[in-house]
């Protein structure tokens, strides 16, 4: 396998920039120090970058309904963390983006160093759809006024792709609101720049991948391409 493949598969950089950290001498090949993007990695050798030993894992990519509770990392202090749940692979794993402690719902759980990039970025637009509880009753004049844009309490204006009453009890207080950014508490801020606080939470679609089957706390694992294809042309979980 050539060199900035190898590279590029460990996680640490996508081929491109795996070009350069080569050219920068920062990449040995069993203790020498490899120039050559395309030298070819036989199967024992030892790669190392910066003196670190770079291996390849299979990708692995898990979706999980998230339950409130659970913080999205990989370790933390006081809470358990998402990845504590996923007990059939005891490599390294990792959320794809952030949905606070509390809240539940559709996740994304990989080794794949790249996926957010060539997948989830925000600059491919997909759509994430959240239902939320509100603490009040929202009515049609104040869901308009959140429609053309609201002021976050952290000094932005922002405009959701949608947001919509959801026939759910209690009766008035539960919204569907779309979003495509990825900002830490984006849907809490945005409520409260509309003038409401959030009080429950859920992630139900992330592109055309839709949260139906799996219950809160489980966990389905998919290939790359099964995931890809839900997420770009549907499909539930
Ligand atoms: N927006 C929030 O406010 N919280 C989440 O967990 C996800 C989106």
């Amino acid at each position: 396998m050539r060199l900035n493949k190898f590279i590029s598969l460990s996680g640490i950089a996508s081929r491109r920039k795996a070009d350069i950290l080569i050219l920068s001498g920062r990449v040995q090949v069993n203790g020498k120090i490899v120039l050559a993007p395309f030298f070819n990695v036989e199967k024992n050798d030892i790669v190392t970058f910066d003196n670190r030993q770079l291996t390849i894992a299979e990708n692995v990519y898990y979706v999980m309904n998230k339950p409130s509770g659970y913080v999205c990392a990989v370790t933390d202090k006081y809470d358990p963390v998402v990845v504590s749940l996923i007990t059939d692979y005891d490599g390294k794993i990792y959320p794809v983006g952030r949905l606070d402690r509390d809240t539940e719902g559709l996740l994304i759980l990989t080794n794949d160093g790249m996926f957010t990039q060539n997948v989830l970025h925000p600059s491919k637009r997909i759509h994430k759809e959240y239902e939320a509880l509100l603490n009040i009753p929202i009515n049609e004049r104040q869901l308009e006024r959140w429609r053309k844009g609201v002021d976050t309490p952290d000094g932005r204006f922002v405009i959701p792709v949608s947001v919509d009453i959801l026939d759910k009890e209690p009766a008035g207080r539960w919204v569907k609101i779309v979003i495509i950014s990825g900002r830490k508490h984006e849907v809490k801020l945005m409520a409260n720049g509309a003038g409401f606080s959030v009080e429950k939470l859920i992630r139900t679609r992330i592109g055309k991948m839709r949260l139906e089957k799996l219950k809160t706390g489980e966990y389905v694992s998919l290939s790359f391409s099964e995931l890809y294809t839900k997420i770009l042309n549907g499909g539930i979980v």
